[in-house]
């Protein structure tokens, strides 16, 4: 089988840096399932639906057109939804608490399972999330949890949206941060845990290059 790394872990955790960071020196392909949970959340949202509204969130997640695309420059992936390239929108809190609320449907996640598998292709596959090592690609070989304390991940988002001129209070990001990690965590359907087997790798007080480093060596040991 097509060899797939996972790394799952809570928000700002690194996780999205860290993948795209070993995907390249791999040469594998990335999966960023978060963003399909949020592509989910932005195009219900743009279509009026009441996100508690379980049945139809889930025809939306099951009619939504997600697309990646590469720019040719070699710049950061854009990610299209429906038609229109919604990258910035995506990243926003309110994209990432609606990803969290819609991703709690189980018939949801349902929906989504053949579009993530669809990415394991050769030569192989990083696979980014909450759910990737514990559910979706529960038999890959590598399997990674990535942690950081709530104060530090929050510290990471502030930075990441200023730099995209959002304006945010780090109180307030903390506040949502800890919210989103509660429900993620105590959800019925794949709650966020290091799988079995998982390396767990607490990036507080390490450099992004070291995580990097580790968790190359758990593939190339
Ligand atoms: O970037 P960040 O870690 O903040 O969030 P994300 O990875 O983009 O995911 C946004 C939300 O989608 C999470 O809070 C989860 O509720 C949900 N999600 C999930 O349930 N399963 C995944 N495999 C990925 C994301």
């Amino acid at each position: 089988p097509v060899p797939v790394l996972t790394i799952d872990g809570p928000s700002g955790s690194g996780k999205g840096t860290i993948s795209r960071a070993v995907a390249d020196a791999l040469g594998w392909h990335l999966l960023d399932s978060g963003a399909i949970y949020r592509a989910v959340g932005y195009a219900a949202g743009m279509a009026g639906i009441d996100l508690s509204d379980a049945q139809a969130v889930t025809r939306c997640a099951e009619t939504t057109k997600i697309v990646f695309r590469d720019p040719r420059d070699g710049g950061e992936t854009r990610v299209i939804v429906n038609g229109h390239d919604a990258t910035d929108e995506l990243r926003t809190e309110t994209c990432g608490a609606a990803a969290s609320a819609i991703a709690a449907i189980p018939a949801v996640r349902a929906a989504l399972f053949d579009k993530q598998r669809s990415f394991r292709k050769a030569p192989g596959l990083v696979a980014d999330g909450r759910d990737m090592g514990t559910v979706v690609f529960a038999d890959a070989e590598h399997k990674i949890f990535l942690t950081a304390s709530a104060e530090e991940r929050a510290r990471r988002r502030y930075k990441q949206l200023k730099e995209k001129g959002l304006t945010v209070t780090l109180s307030s990001l903390l506040r949502e941060i800890e919210a989103r990690d509660e429900r993620d965590a105590t959800r019925k359907v794949a709650p966020l845990k290091p799988a079995a087997g998982a390396v767990v790798i607490d990036s507080t007080a390490i450099p992004i290059d070291q995580v990097i480093a580790r968790v190359l060596a758990v593939v190339r040991p």
